[in-house]
């Protein structure tokens, strides 16, 4: 039996700000001086959709169904997963707050600020424009490899990291493949960007985040048991695909990854291939089981997912 993740109590952490990026509320906490956590950290509520009910049962007066989806638990496993395989990402703990005005415990995930203090943070979006008059973050016009690539050149890795000596697009070709591992559809141009030091102006790539829809987290708890009782779990993984480059077409995660890397030092190849090879799939499922409250089917689905996608790397990779 592994140790469950704690899920961390906001109640005595100070509320600051919300977060205006993203769909969602979301909100700054800072931990209580006599914590272990300090610092400040965005809190994101996990999100839980109405779905539209039939005209019959409507007319029965049925009450709503509800998708509970898992981005608390697909940001914490996606970030122990990242640990594993050396990709630098931004702290995450499952936590809780209570909600003002309703009272009712709100679950989620919280991160640990990736702003060194008074550094400032640029999402890639605005480096884009910057390079591309035509750059639409929106229709992902303008966000291609190339392009990443470009504005990446002059930087390096994460500060206070080990690749902070890396060339930043070595590391982002990194989280792509981390990407394709867990299944995350969703590294739009406000999803990742850069870090600047205040005293000397330079700048280098942020840690990766928010991947609260990996491993197919927005997809509910019905989806993902169908999947594994039909033994679909890997045609789900082989269909993976993202529409956040090149103008919205959809490329293949491991294809995308496949891409990165070529354009990326045949260091960071090598790299990138040790740590996908040298994966422990035991110490994944430790991981995945140590996320409190899934369910059976929800943890087989996460697990084979893991393993399958690190096999069509693999494939790849040779
Ligand atoms: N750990 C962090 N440190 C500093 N800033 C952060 C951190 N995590 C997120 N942010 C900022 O908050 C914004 C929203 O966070 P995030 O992307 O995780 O949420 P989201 O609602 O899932 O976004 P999306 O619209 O991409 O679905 C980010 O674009 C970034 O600007
Ligand atoms: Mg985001």
């Amino acid at each position: 039996m592994v140790e469950p993740f704690r899920v961390v109590d906001l109640a005595d952490w100070t509320r600051g700000e919300s977060e205006p990026g993203g769909a969602e509320e979301k909100r700054w906490f800072t931990a209580p001086d006599a914590s272990s956590q300090s610092g400040r950290w965005l809190f994101k509520p996990r999100r839980i959709k109405e779905l539209t009910l039939s005209r019959q049962r409507r007319a029965r007066g049925d009450a709503p169904d509800l998708l509970v989806r898992g981005e608390d638990w697909a940001e914490k496993i996606s970030y122990e997963l990242a640990r594993l395989v050396s990709v630098p990402a931004v702290e995450t703990e499952l936590a809780t707050v209570v909600r003002r005005g309703t009272e009712e415990a709100v679950l989620g995930s919280m991160s640990r600020d990736m702003r060194p203090e008074r550094w400032g943070w640029t999402p890639g979006a605005a480096l884009l424009a910057e390079h591309d008059d035509d750059f639409d973050s929106e229709l992902s016009r303008g966000h291609s490899l190339s392009a990443v690539l470009t504005v990446l050149a002059p930087m390096n890795g994460p500060v206070g990291t080990e690749f902070h000596s890396w060339p930043a697009f070595d590391v982002f070709a990194g989280y792509l493949v981390f990407d394709a591992l867990v299944a995350n559809t969703d590294r739009h141009a406000h999803n990742w960007g850069v870090l600047q030091n205040p005293t000397t102006g330079v700048v280098c790539l942020s840690p990766s985040f928010d991947h609260g829809s990996a491993l197919a987290s927005g997809n509910g708890d019905v989806f993902r048991a169908d999947r594994v009782r039909s033994g679909a779990v890997q045609q789900w993984c082989s269909r993976g695909v993202t529409k956040r480059f090149d103008g919205g077409v959809a490329v293949g995660l491991v294809d995308i990854a496949m891409q990165a890397l070529s354009l990326a030092s045949a260091d960071a190849r090598r790299y990138r291939r040790d740590r996908i090879v040298g994966l422990n799939l035991d110490l994944c499922d430790d991981v995945i089981n140590a996320a409190p409250n899934l369910s059976d089917h929800t943890r087989t689905f996460v697990q084979i997912a893991v393993a399958t996608n690190r096999r069509r790397l693999i494939d790849a990779l040779h």
